[in-house]
C-alpha cells in the first residue's frame, strides 16, 4: 500500500475487539490489511464468513486467525464489527451485532439510506458519525471516488449537479467475479469457448453498460446511488446526478469520467489549488506528457488521482475531469476503517 495523504491517526484509544465479516470476500481481505498497516488498535481479531470457509486460516500482523461461520452468536465481546458480506447478511446479522454491544461499519447498501444511520466519508463527513445509534454506512465505491474529487471542487464553486460515465473493475463485485475475468481471458487465450457465471456477458475484452439491477426509469440502482448518497454525504439535498455505469475488463480501481455543474463561474487555477489541498485525493494531470489517473496505477493506492481537468466547452460553469481510485480501499476497505477510527 502507498503512502497516504491520510495518515492513520496517532492513537489515544484502547484497544478494540475487532469483527471482521466476509473476512475471505474481495474487500474483507483488504479490511483486515488495512486494520494491519493503520496499525489500528486491535485487541483481538475475529474473521467470520460463510459455513464453506469456516477453518480457513488468514494471516494478521504475522499470526494466523481461523476464519469461523458467521452465527447471531459471533459479536459477543466484540466492539467493532466491519461488515462486507452483502446487504442481506448486513439486515440480518447487523442488529445482533449491535444488541451485542458492537458498532457496525457496513460496507453493504443496507442501511445507507436510512436516517439514523450516518453515512460517511471522513475526509468529507467526519463530524456526522458522532450521531450513531450502532451502525455507520460505508458509501458506494463509486460515489466514494467520485466525491473525493467532486467535494473540493463543490467547496470552490458550488456543486449543482453532474453527468458521468464510471468504469468499474470486476474486483467491485467480489471475488468470483475476478475469476471469471480470469478465467474467460485463459479460454480465449487458448481457443476455449467461453463461459460465464457472474456477469450477463463475457466481460472478458468488453465493456458491459450494466452495473446492478435496472429501475423502471432506465437507470439502475447503483447509478442512482451517486445522486442519493451524494446529497446525504455532502449535504446537499438538491444535488442531482445522471450516471452510465459501466463494467470493464479491469481487476481492479474504478474510473469515473464527469462533467460537473457549478454555481459560481470556474477557473483551472482555483480548481487544481481545491484540489491541492484536499486529503485523500492527488492532483495527476499533465496530458502533454501522457500524465493522467490509470486504474493499474491507482491499485494498491489509498489516494484517489484526479487528471484531464479542464474547463468544459459544452455548458457554462462546468469542469469535466477523470478520477480514479482503489475501489478495494477508498471505496471499501479504507473508507471502513477511517470510519472506525473516528468512534
Ligand atoms: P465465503 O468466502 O465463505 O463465501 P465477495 O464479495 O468477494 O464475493 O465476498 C463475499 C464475502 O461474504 C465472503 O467472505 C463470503 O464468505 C461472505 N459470505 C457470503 N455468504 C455468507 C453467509 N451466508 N454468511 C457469512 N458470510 C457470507
Amino acid at each position: 500500500m502507498s503512502a497516504s495523504s491520510n495518515p492513520a491517526p496517532v492513537r489515544s484509544q484502547s484497544p478494540k475487539h475487532v469483527a471482521v465479516v466476509g473476512a475471505t470476500g474481495a474487500v474483507g481481505v483488504e479490511m483486515i490489511r488495512v486494520l494491519e498497516s493503520r496499525n489500528f488498535p486491535v485487541a483481538s481479531l475475529r474473521l467470520l464468513a460463510s459455513p464453506r470457509s469456516a477453518g480457513k486460516k488468514l494471516s494478521f500482523r504475522g499470526q494466523e486467525i481461523t476464519v469461523e461461520p458467521l452465527t447471531t452468536d459471533s459479536f459477543a465481546g466484540i466492539d467493532i464489527a466491519l461488515f462486507s458480506a452483502g446487504g442481506g447478511i448486513s439486515k440480518e446479522y447487523a442488529p445482533h451485532a449491535v444488541k451485542a454491544g458492537a458498532v457496525v461499519v457496513d460496507n453493504s447498501s443496507a442501511f445507507r439510506m436510512d436516517p439514523k444511520v450516518p453515512l460517511i466519508v471522513p475526509e468529507i463527513n467526519a463530524s456526522a458519525a458522532a450521531s450513531h445509534s450502532g451502525i455507520l454506512a460505508n458509501p458506494n465505491c463509486t460515489t466514494a471516488i467520485t466525491l473525493m474529487a467532486l467535494y473540493p471542487l463543490h467547496g470552490a464553486f458550488g456543486v449543482k449537479s453532474v453527468i458521468a460515465s464510471s468504469y468499474q473493475a470486476v474486483s467491485g463485485t467480489g471475488a468470483q467475479a475476478i475469476e471469471e475475468l480470469s478465467r474467460q481471458v485463459g479460454q480465449i487465450a487458448s481457443g476455449q469457448p467461453v463461459t460465464r457465471e457472474v456477469y450477463p456477458h463475457q466481460i472478458a475484452f468488453n465493456v458491459i453498460p450494466h452495473v446492478d439491477s435496472f429501475l423502471e426509469d432506465g437507470y439502475t440502482r447503483e447509478e442512482m446511488k451517486m445522486q442519493f448518497e451524494g446529497r446525504r454525504i455532502m449535504d446537499l439535498p438538491e444535488f442531482t446526478a445522471s450516471v452510465t455505469c459501466v463494467r470493464v475488463p479491469v481487476y481492479r480501481a474504478h474510473s469515473v469520467a464527469l462533467t460537473a455543474l457549478f454555481v459560481r463561474p470556474v477557473s483551472l487555477e482555483k480548481a487544481r489549488e481545491a484540489i491541492s489541498a484536499a486529503p485523500g485525493i492527488r492532483l495527476h494531470d499533465d496530458p502533454s506528457n501522457a500524465v493522467y489517473p490509470l486504474p493499474i496505477e491507482c491499485s494498491g493506492e489509498d489516494d484517489c488521482r484526479v487528471g484531464r481537468l479542464r474547463i468544459d466547452c459544452a455548458l457554462p460553469n462546468a469542469l469535466s475531469f477523470w478520477v480514479s481510485g482503489d475501489q478495494l480501499l477508498k471505496g471499501a476497505a479504507l473508507n471502513a476503517v477511517q470510519i472506525a477510527e473516528l468512534l
